[in-house]
């Protein structure tokens, strides 16, 4: 389905990502682990058609997404792809229900009563309930998170692209969200890339790979089916 060839990128003279390929299918749930620095968040990003690699392709559905332009790359990630962002990326001065709102307000294929009911339901499963109304920047780190993880699944994408999903959250908490996660998977059909550096959360997954030396290779130890 997303399909990586040969993309390479460098950040003034640091190579980061050496010509990675990498295919993700439909239905996959995978994870991938790596220290501090190595490269992840600029590959989700790549992935996500949010920066570009300085070579190679980046292929979803038979199209080169590295080709498309700013509006085109808008078009695709609205239908396809949900993002949680390391730091979230949410609007301070907005509420719970809007920072969601605004991910799946440009949707003209979704009425507006299965967009309330979407956002609600999201919001019950991050259990968030009652916070609605309450402005994100009066949040705790972890419920911040749970907003973007809310966000990240309203739009139904194909792919979710998660960069430290679970990094601000309790033990309980996090099970609850890769149960989630799984469900939506399972449900859904979604295809989940989690960056994690938690070895129990990338043992939920069912392929782990492990990016180190601008490679990505895949690593034992993903739960099978
Ligand atoms: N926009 C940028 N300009 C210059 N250097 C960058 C930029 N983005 C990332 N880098 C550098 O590229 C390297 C990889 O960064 P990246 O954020 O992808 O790592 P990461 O694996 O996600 O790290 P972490 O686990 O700490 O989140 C780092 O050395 C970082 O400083
Ligand atoms: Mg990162």
């Amino acid at each position: 389905m997303l399909t990586l060839k040969q993309i390479s990128k460098t950040y003034g003279n640091q190579e980061v990502l050496g010509q990675i390929s990498f295919e993700l299918g439909e239905e996959e749930f995978v994870s991938i682990i790596g220290k501090s620095g190595v490269g992840k968040t600029t590959l989700l990003s790549i992935m996500a058609g949010l920066v570009s690699p300085d070579s190679g392709k980046v292929i979803f559905s038979n199209s080169d997404i590295t080709r498309y332009s700013e509006e085109q790359l808008a078009g695709f990630r609205l239908k396809n792809i949900g993002i949680v962002f390391q730091d979230f990326k949410l609007i301070p001065s907005l509420s719970v229900f809007d920072n969601i709102y605004l991910a799946i307000y440009p949707r003209k294929d979704i009425d507006e009563k299965e967009k309330n009911k979407r956002i609600l339901d999201l919001i019950d499963q991050v259990g968030l309930s009652g916070k609605e109304n309450k402005c994100v920047d009066n949040l705790s780190g972890g419920e911040k998170q749970r907003v973007a993880i809310a966000r990240s699944l309203v739009n139904r994408p194909k792919i979710v692209l998660a960069d430290e999903p679970t990094g601000n959250l309790d033990e309980a908490t996090s099970d609850k969200i890769m149960n989630l996660f799984e469900s939506l998977h399972k449900k859904y059909s979604t295809t989940f890339v989690i960056v994690t550096h938690e070895k129990d959360i990338a043992k939920k997954t069912k392929k782990v790979y492990q990016l180190s030396n601008r490679r990505l290779s895949p690593v034992k130890g993903g739960k099978t089916e």
